[in-house]
C-alpha cells in the first residue's frame, strides 16, 4: 500500500511503497486456508509475511496480554478476556498485497470479507487514499457577549496560539507533525468554540490534541473575553477521512444454487446480483433504519482490524456514525452503483489510527496483528481497515440481495456447534457438513452425528 506525502491538501493520492517489494511483499492469496488446522495456518501466514509461526504462537497466548499487564491498562482489573484473532485473506490495496489482522467474535464476518476481497482482486484490488490526515483540538467558550470581536481578537493571534500550541508537543513538532491551523466557529449565543488542527503522524492522537487544547485553553478564553469551557479532541475527525473504491465483475458475483437442510437453494447470476446491492445501497440511503444495519456491516470489517491493531474502536465508531449523519439526515457510508458487466463501490469515514504509542506499547497481540498487517504508517493501516469494512460491506449485500445472510451464517454456525460436540480439528468439517444436510443445527444432532463418524471411522480402520 503507498504511503501518501503528508499535505493538508484535501486529496492525497498514495505514493510508492516504503519498504521494497521484492523484500516486503506479503501474498494473501492462500487458497484452501480455512481447512488447515491452527498450526498449519500459523505457519501459512508465517510463510507469507515476516513474521514467524512461533512468534505468532507466542503472540498470542493468553489473547496478547497476562494479567500483570492487564492490571496495569485499567483499574478495578480481574484478568484478562480474549477474542478470537483471525486473518483477511485476498486484500490487494492500490497494487500491494496484504493479510489484514482481525480480532471479532461474530462468526462469518472473517470469511465473507476475505471471499469479497477475492471477488475485488480479479478486478483488480482496492484503491484507497487518504483525504487529510488533521486531528481536531476543541476549546469551548461560552458567555462570550460579542462573538464578532473574539472571532477577530483570536484569529489575530492565530501565530502565537500555533506556536504555543507546538510547544505543547514539542516531541510530535520535532518528528515533523503538530499544529496545522486554527479556526473560530459560533455556536450562538455567546457559545464558540475554537478548533485548532494537528498533524499527529502515525499516532491516533488522543493525548497530543487533548494536551494542546488544555495548554491552548485560558489564553483562547482571555482573548474571546468569555468564559473557558472543554478542552479536547473531536471524534468527528473529519480532517483524517480515508476514501476506498473498489469494483467486482458480475461473472464473480454470481452465487450457485447451493443445497441446504436437505433443500436446494436457487442460483443468482452475476447481473442479478449487481442488481440488488445496487437496490440495497439505494434502499440504505432513502431509510435510516436500514443505513444503520448497512454501516453496522461495513463497521464488523473496520472494526475487527482496529481491535486487533489495539486502537480505540469507541472513537471510530463515535466517528463514523457522526459523519453518517452530516447531512442531518443517517446515511450510508458507502455506495453502490453499476457499471456496465461490473458493479462499483466507494466508501469514505473518518478513520483515526495509530501505529505507535497507547495500547501498543503493552499488548504484544496487538503489535503482532500490527506487523501482520504489514503497514508502514497509520495512514495505510485506516486504508486497510476501510478496505476491509467496504468487503465486508460488499459480502453482506451480496449475501442479502440473493438469499440471505442465514444460510452463511448458519454452515459456519454448525462448524463451531461441531466443535462444541467435541469434534476434533479433522472431524469438524464433516460434522458440519452432516449438520446442515439434517433438519436442526442443535448441539444434540452434533453429537448424535460425532458419535456415527466415529464409529463409521472405527470399523473402517484396518485390523478392525
Ligand atoms: C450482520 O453482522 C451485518 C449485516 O446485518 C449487515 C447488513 O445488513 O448489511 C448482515
Amino acid at each position: 500500500m503507498g504511503t501518501p506525502p503528508r499535505a493538508e491538501a484535501d486529496s492525497l493520492k498514495p505514493a510508492a511503497l516504503a519498504r521494497p517489494l521484492s523484500v516486503m511483499q506479503q501474498q494473501s492469496r492462500i487458497p484452501g486456508f480455512a481447512r488447515l488446522t491452527l498450526q498449519e495456518r500459523r505457519r501459512a501466514v508465517s510463510e507469507r509475511s515476516c513474521l514467524d509461526a512461533e512468534e505468532l504462537h507466542a503472540a498470542l497466548e493468553r489473547g496478547g496480554i497476562d494479567d500483570a499487564i492487564a492490571d496495569k491498562m485499567v483499574e478495578n482489573s480481574l484478568g484478562t478476556y480474549a477474542l478470537p484473532f483471525g486473518v483477511g485473506l485476498n486484500f490487494l490495496i492500490n497494487g500491494a498485497d496484504h493479510l489484514a489482522p482481525m480480532v471479532v467474535e461474530e462468526p462469518s464476518v472473517i470469511a465473507a470479507a476475505s471471499n469479497a476481497a477475492r471477488m475485488v482482486r480479479a478486478a483488480g484490488g482496492f484503491e484507497a487514499e487518504l483525504l487529510g490526515l488533521l486531528m481536531t483540538a476543541q476549546v469551548q467558550l461560552y458567555a462570550v457577549h460579542d462573538a464578532l470581536l473574539a472571532r477577530r481578537r483570536i484569529l489575530g493571534a492565530t501565530a502565537e496560539l500555533l506556536e504555543a500550541a507546538a510547544r505543547a508537543v514539542s516531541g510530535l513538532v520535532a518528528r515533523g507533525g503538530g499544529p496545522r491551523s486554527l479556526e473560530v466557529r459560533d455556536l450562538g449565543e455567546g457559545y464558540m468554540v475554537v478548533h485548532v488542527q494537528v498533524d499527529c503522524l502515525d499516532a491516533m492522537g488522543a493525548n497530543l490534541v487533548n494536551a494542546i487544547a488544555e495548554a491552548l485553553g485560558p489564553r483562547i478564553a482571555e482573548l474571546s473575553l468569555g468564559q473557558l469551557g472543554l478542552r479536547i479532541l473531536s471524534n468527528l475527525c473529519d480532517g483524517r477521512r480515508v476514501r476506498v473504491r473498489c469494483a467486482a465483475h458480475a461473472a464473480e458475483l454470481e452465487v450457485k444454487p447451493q443445497s441446504w437442510q436437505g433443500k436446494l437453494a436457487r442460483g443468482y447470476s452475476g447481473q442479478q446480483v449487481i442488481d440488488g446491492v445496487v437496490q440495497a445501497s439505494e434502499f440504505a440511503a432513502r431509510d435510516p433504519y436500514r443505513a444503520a444495519t448497512h454501516n453496522k456491516g461495513i463497521m464488523n470489517g473496520i472494526d475487527s482490524v482496529v481491535i486487533a491493531t489495539g486502537n480505540d474502536f469507541r472513537a471510530v465508531e463515535a466517528g463514523a456514525h457522526a459523519y453518517a449523519s452530516r447531512s442531518g439526515a443517517y446515511r450510508p457510508l458507502s455506495r453502490w452503483r453499476r457499471d456496465g458487466e461490473r458493479l462499483l463501490g466507494e466508501l469514505e469515514l473518518p478513520l483515526a489510527l495509530g501505529i505507535v504509542g497507547g495500547t501498543l506499547r503493552i499488548h504484544r497481540g496487538a503489535r503482532l496483528a500490527l506487523e501482520l498487517a504489514h503497514v508502514a504508517s497509520a495512514g495505510e493501516l485506516a486504508m486497510l481497515a476501510a478496505s476491509v469494512g467496504l468487503a465486508s460491506n460488499l459480502a453482506a449485500l451480496r449475501a442479502l440481495a440473493s438469499d440471505g445472510i442465514q444460510r452463511g451464517h448458519m454452515s459456519l454456525h454448525a462448524r463451531s456447534v461441531a466443535a462444541a460436540a467435541g469434534a476434533r480439528a479433522d472431524e469438524v468439517e464433516q460434522v458440519a457438513q452432516a449438520l446442515s444436510r439434517g433438519p436442526s443445527v442443535t448441539l444434540g444432532a452434533a453429537q448424535r452425528m460425532l458419535g456415527e463418524l466415529r464409529e463409521r471411522r472405527a470399523s473402517a480402520a484396518p485390523g478392525v
